[in-house]
């Protein structure tokens, strides 16, 4: 097992997965997704930390935590993606891979989803595959934390 953590954040609104608009975002609940990752990682040799809150300031705080504490991000920043500065900067600031993902495609729906501070930060970017996005993502940390030493099939 790597010692430090996956940190898996979600922005604001991903609390109500399950019942929000689920012809868009899926009937899975964050709950499931948590579960679905932490399984997905520990095939890996890697464990996750999982959060959620709808406050900006405190995603910056937990990537910022992520510097010294996580050895990758996965980061959906729900509607902050769209506006925030401060993820980007956040993002820029810490060396470990962070790996954006969208449940949705952004691409797809209204134009002012179509730009993302995070993706001009992000190590890579997984969108429009819903919950699985969130392992795919752990498949990606994985292959760039433990590059070809484990994980590769
Ligand atoms: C989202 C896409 C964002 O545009 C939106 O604001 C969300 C969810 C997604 O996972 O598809 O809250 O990040």
């Amino acid at each position: 097992m790597t010692a430090k953590p996956v940190f898996v954040l979600n922005g604001p609104t991903l609390n109500l997965l399950g019942t929000r608009e689920p012809e868009i975002y899926g009937t899975t609940t964050l709950d499931d997704i948590n579960a679905m990752t932490a399984a997905r990682a520990k095939t890996h040799g890697l464990s996750v930390d999982f959060r959620q809150t709808n406050r900006e300031g405190e995603l910056v705080d937990w990537l910022i935590e992520a510097r010294e504490r996580a050895c990758g991000v996965i980061l959906n920043g729900g509607a902050y993606t769209h506006t925030s500065i401060a993820l980007y900067d956040a993002i820029k600031a810490i060396k470990v891979p962070v790996i954006e993902v969208h449940l949705s495609n952004p691409y797809a729906r209204e134009p002012f989803r179509h730009h993302s501070y995070v993706s001009h930060a992000a190590t890579g970017v997984i969108c429009g595959l819903r919950a699985q996005g969130y392992e795919f993502a752990v498949d990606g940390i994985a292959a760039l934390v433990l590059g070809g030493k484990k994980g590769k099939t």
